[in-house]
């Protein structure tokens, strides 16, 4: 196959899907334990789409029972709230026990479920070598990732791993969020982008040397990127990648 071929949705879904599925098993035969963070939008439907398509062979040899599911941002809103990226991932993700899926406190404010989740994120990488095994995020069309949106301060954050955000454009205001440091130490970050929407970021973070797009900030200092993209998002592109 045309390794550069344009991709459908459901191909982006099967191709991030066997990313997931790999690093699980790779990580689990190195570590016992896969510890991976995810965003919200429509990233879990779409891993989970893909991991339906890889069947459920595919799934057991990936062990998902050996997952530590954290998240790239959450909302502070209850786990319950149609805003929670918890209640996204738990109801989507039903491969994974709950318990093994780590969510904030939200009776916190904002600062300290920040400085509460990055206890969490600090304990579950005790088990894999202080870094994620794999980070899955989004790109919004403004290019924001993660809870990192264009020109905020956040980004020039590097003493936390975890940082809270009580201001983002895009609602619910109050967040928590990866910062980059801990996203790009990450042995593998993925994005999964589909939709016309994400076509000018795109073109930005891939043919502007000078971007400054979030997007374009995420760039493992060891770790493998990938770039799972179907047609729509890459049309802006001249260039075929
Ligand atoms: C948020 C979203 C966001 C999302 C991107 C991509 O809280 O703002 O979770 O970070 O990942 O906007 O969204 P889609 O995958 O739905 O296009």
């Amino acid at each position: 196959m045309d390794p550069h071929r344009r991709l459908s949705v459901g191909e982006v879904a099967v191709r991030a899907a066997d990313h997931l599925l790999s690093s699980a098993r790779a990580s689990i035969a190195a570590r016992g334990v896969f510890t991976v963070a995810v965003s919200g939008g429509s990233l879990p439907a779409q891993l989970v789409a893909g991991v339906r398509t890889e069947g459920p062979d595919a799934l057991k040899a990936a062990e998902p029972e050996k997952w530590i599911v954290l998240f790239a941002d959450e909302r502070v809103v209850p786990l319950d709230h149609e805003d929670s990226n918890y209640r996204l991932v738990k109801e989507s993700m039903k491969f994974v026990p709950e318990e093994n899926i780590v969510a904030i406190n939200p009776g916190l404010d904002v600062d300290k479920c920040a400085e509460d989740y990055e206890s969490k994120v600090t304990k579950a990488l005790s088990r894999s070598g202080d870094r994620f095994d794999a980070v899955y995020l989004g790109l919004g069309p403004d290019g924001h990732t993660a809870s990192l949106f264009p020109g905020h301060a956040l980004l020039s954050e590097t003493e936390h791993m975890v940082a809270p955000i009580s201001d983002s454009p895009k609602p619910p205001p109050e967040r928590i969020t990866l910062t980059l440091p801990v996203i790009n130490k990450a042995r593998a970050v993925a994005f999964v982008c589909t939709g016309d929407a994400k076509a000018d970021p795109i073109k930005d973070i891939f043919e502007n040397a000078n971007s400054t797009l979030p997007g374009a900030m995420v760039m493992p200092d060891s770790g493998e990127l990938d770039w799972f993209i179907d047609a729509p998002a890459a049309s802006a592109m001249k260039s075929r990648i």
